[in-house]
């Protein structure tokens, strides 16, 4: 069987997170996709550092652009981020020399995605990005398959591990947002620049993204309406406990009369609720539909594992042959009357 052959192009905490487990379960991967799925190349910036795997079975390319056009690559993998330079060249290199693309990229996607999809519809391959939103937890795939006989009303949610992790640390031990940082980083949380973090930048492109899928629209991240976390200081985590509450930098987005509203914004939720029990680097993502409800998932929104995790589910439905494109579906139909809004989980 010709095996499904990948270049990745970044070597960090996921790329190296990735690579770990296509070593680890190759055999696996094989059975259960009926074909070899291997690496044949990569790329990072700095060829001689130690990143404690093996990669002496793989070409090296220093172009990003080289190894995503290879003739021996039909993956490219993009795991450098950033939303312009390399990541847009080589993702569009990769689309035009007929390859189809998984990235963990939601900068890219949140600003580029429309034009990056017709760009793959155009050449007929697809651009897979699961690991994009919420790292782990399979909310693209269950809204654009196990949920699609829903008109989706609403979908909201905790999104980015690092602020959930700050915030819940604030409230744990007592101390504040920048001597955190340094234990996001070591999590392998963090972003190139921790500022799209705290600042809701981050969790803004994933819900930009997210509310595309779900209504049917291209990505608008313009239009998020964004508040960080860099302003909540730990006297606010306190009387917010005292009343009940903790504090989450909440995601919404939803059809209202004034169209499709978007807020990534921190708000009070009750401790005893199942987004008020979030601890960590954990992330929560609400789903709710006309025929459906609700559907509440959670899960590890960040690091080196469950990110790998959900770029490896997009390699495979390529290896499978499952071609599911993500942006570009018929936009739904607006109900007259919207389903009723229940409350927050
Ligand atoms: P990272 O640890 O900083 O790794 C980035 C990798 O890209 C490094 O190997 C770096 O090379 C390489 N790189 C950067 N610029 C490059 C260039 N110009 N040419 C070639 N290689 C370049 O980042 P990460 O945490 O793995 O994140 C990667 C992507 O996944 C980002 O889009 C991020 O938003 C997304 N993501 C991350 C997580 C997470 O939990 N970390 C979760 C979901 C999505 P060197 O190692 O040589 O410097
Ligand atoms: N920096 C991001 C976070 C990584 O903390 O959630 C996962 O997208």
């Amino acid at each position: 069987t010709e095996p499904l052959r990948l270049g990745i192009a970044g070597l960090g905490t996921v790329g190296i997170g990735v690579v770990k487990i296509i070593r680890r379960h190759a055999a696996l991967l094989e059975a259960r996709t009926g074909r070899p799925v291997v690496i044949t190349a990569v790329s990072a910036r700095d060829a001689t550092k130690d990143r404690g795997v093996s990669l002496k079975d793989y070409a090296w390319e220093t172009d990003p652009v080289a190894l995503a056009t290879r003739d021996d690559v039909d993956v490219f993998v993009e795991l450098m981020g950033g939303h312009e330079g390399p990541a847009k060249l080589a993702t569009e290199a990769a689309l035009a020399a007929g390859k189809d693309v998984v990235t963990a990229n939601k900068a890219l996607l949140a600003i580029h995605g429309q034009a990056l999809a017709e760009q793959a519809e155009a050449n007929g391959r697809v651009i897979r990005f699961e690991a994009a939103v919420a790292g782990g937890i399979p909310v693209i795939k269950s809204l654009t398959e196990s949920l699609a006989g829903n008109e989706i009303t609403r979908v909201m949610g905790v999104m980015n591990g690092t602020c959930n992790y700050i915030l819940t640390q604030m409230e744990a031990t007592g101390r504040g947002y920048n001597a955190l940082f340094e234990e996001c980083g070591q999590l392998g949380y963090l972003e190139a620049d921790p500022l799209l973090d705290v600042g809701g930048i981050d969790a803004g492109h994933k819900l930009a993204l997210l509310a595309s899928i779900a209504f049917g629209t291209k990505p608008a991240f313009d239009d998020v309406k964004l508040e960080g976390i860099q302003r909540i200081a730990i006297e606010d985590i306190r009387h917010a406990a005292d009343m009940g509450y903790r504090i989450k930098l909440l995601g919404v987005a939803q059809r209202s009369a004034r169209g499709l509203e978007q807020r990534m914004t921190p708000c009070l939720v009750p401790a005893d609720s199942p987004l008020g029990q979030l601890e960590g680097g954990t992330n929560m993502v609400v789903i709710e539909g006309d025929a459906i409800d609700q559907v509440v998932l959670r899960g590890p929104g960040a690091g080196e594992g469950p990110t790998a995790s959900a770029v490896m589910g997009d390699v495979l439905d390529i290896a499978r042959g499952l071609r599911i494109a993500t942006f570009g579906q018929p936009a739904t139909t607006l109900s007259e009357e919207p389903a009723a809004q229940t409350g927050l989980p």
